[in-house]
């Protein structure tokens, strides 16, 4: 097959949303941790509009148990509504929780079996078609979005994306580590790809930061895909076999990232996010300022 059979516009994407959100107890004890607000829009609205920018409008999310809450936040609030307009309020700030009838679809991972399970309980809405993932943890900010930035490589090179990021030596084995090939650009060949490496054994300090452009086919590998690092079905283990037939490449993300599945880069995020917004952001630093000489 040429390279161009895989340069179908991408359309749909998967959000792993069935996470238990332990380390954020007792916060994430009744409300998934998704919803937690970075400053006034929860976690997933971010992914979520990052998604939109770069022309996704199909939504599927991966949920389990307890976190209905969050296709809540897509749905119409009928009495808020109502409520807010009879008091002539703007319903401005709920513009962003809409969607198209018919285009969120939930699938239930019953059991947690690790990332690769949770993508291919998506199997049936993706079909044949390419499709992206986001890990709502991982917060990319930047303007045009990381999938944005991805689907303009996508037109270029087709196949299949991840977006790559540097970190220190000493981190990669929390990730999935690319063994890089040639590079032009933000794009890198990839070569291999292992998930969660001894940091003496990795390849190279490029982790995949958590966007993804993937053919349908992963989802066959995925099927049969044993298990990986930590016991899990790993999508890395199935990515990796991918590299042999079909073109693979890494975007560098130009833009800043957060790691929002640690309670740091969380709080991180919500200062970053605060300080850079137009309506807060002066505000915020004087605050910032008066508490720093405390
Ligand atoms: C997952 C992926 C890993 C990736 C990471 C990014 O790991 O398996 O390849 O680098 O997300 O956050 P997890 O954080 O679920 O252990």
């Amino acid at each position: 097959m040429s390279q161009n059979d895989y340069r179908k516009p991408v359309r749909k994407a998967v959000f792993p949303v069935a996470g238990l959100g332990t380390r954020f107890l007792p916060a994430t004890k009744a409300i998934p941790k998704e919803l937690l607000p970075i400053v006034d829009r929860p976690l997933i609205q971010y992914a979520v509009d990052e998604a939109r920018e770069a022309g996704i409008e199909e939504f599927v999310f991966v949920t389990g148990r307890g976190k209905t809450a969050i296709v809540e936040h897509f749905d119409v609030a009928y009495e808020l509504e109502a409520t807010m307009r009879e008091r002539g309020k703007s319903l401005d700030p709920l513009e962003p929780t809409r969607m198209q009838p018919g285009n969120l679809t939930t699938v239930r991972q019953q059991v947690p079996m690790g990332l690769g399970h949770a993508v291919w309980c998506a199997r049936a809405v993706v079909g044949n078609d390419p499709f992206a993932i986001f890990l709502p943890d991982e917060l990319m900010y930047g303007s045009p979005g990381c999938m944005a930035q991805m689907v303009e490589a996508y037109n270029e090179v087709g196949g299949n994306l991840i977006s790559v990021l540097e970190v220190p030596k000493e981190e990669v084995s929390s990730y999935g580590v690319i063994a890089p090939g040639a590079s032009k650009g933000a794009l890198t060949e990839v070569r291999g790809l292992v998930e969660k490496p001894k940091v003496e054994e990795a390849p190279s300090n490029l982790i995949v930061s958590g966007r993804y452009i993937l053919q349908p086919e992963v989802m066959d590998l995925l099927a049969t895909q044993g298990k990986g690092a930590g016991g899990e079905i790993q999508l890395t283990d199935s990515m990796a076999k991918l590299i042999d037939t079909q073109p693979f490449h890494a975007v560098t993300f130009k833009g800043r990232r957060f790691d929002c599945g640690s309670k740091l880069g969380f709080v991180e995020a919500t200062l970053a996010i605060a300080l850079d917004r137009k309506d807060m952001g002066s505000d915020v630093r004087n605050i910032a300022e008066k508490l720093l000489k405390s």
